[in-house]
């Protein structure tokens, strides 16, 4: 279940309801389903879309988009680095952006024009639809593994256009998951 921070109010919401009423707010959608399909750690994009076929048609029918694929990421994936760095600065898409996370985790920072800076923090089974012309930034986890659905009305609306605003610099991309300790606990 996604985990929303507020940093400039000290604000955690970990309850589903609190999560996604704050997240409609702000007119980012969220859902849950059940990550339940059986699937190895080296299932090819056509399997993950395949196991989950029957959710990835009714979301294109309900959000008009076109085509899915899958971004799997590991820690041993060559050019890990690279890839992150098209994403972990501030930017905005002319397309939604739609993930359906099917393994591991990651973090969404969110720079809405009218508050503070949040952090998305989600896992499998979270479903996330970030509109158009959102100010964001994605990082991984320290487990670094993320294997997630993509939803694209054209994929060529979705490269990245960045706001330079250095405004990601101040946020630690810290994932509080499972095994996270407080520092101050
Ligand atoms: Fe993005």
């Amino acid at each position: 279940m996604a985990i929303v921070r507020i940093p400039a109010e000290e604000v955690v919401l970990r309850e589903p309801d609190d999560v996604r009423a704050f997240l409609g707010r702000h007119t980012i959608d969220f859902e849950q389903w059940v990550p339940n399909r059986p699937l190895t750690a080296t299932a090819s994009a056509d399997e993950v879309l395949q196991a989950y076929a029957p959710e990835v048609d009714a979301l294109k029918q309900r959000g008009g988009y076109a085509t899915a694929d899958v971004i799997d990421v590991k820690p041993e994936t060559p050019n890990l680095d690279a890839m992150l760095a098209r994403f972990n600065r501030e930017h905005w898409h002319d397309e939604d952006e739609v993930r359906f996370i099917v393994e591991g985790r990651g973090i969404f920072h969110v720079h809405p024009t009218d508050g503070p800076v949040f952090a998305i923090e989600v896992e499998a089974g979270d479903l996330i639809r970030v509109p158009r012309g959102t100010h964001h930034w994605f990082d991984l986890c320290a487990d670094r593994r993320i294997r997630a659905i993509r939803m694209f009305m054209d994929p060529a609306g979705w490269a990245p256009h960045y706001t330079e605003s250095g405004v990601d610099q101040g946020f630690q991309p810290v994932c509080f998951g499972p095994s996270y300790v407080a520092p101050h606990a």
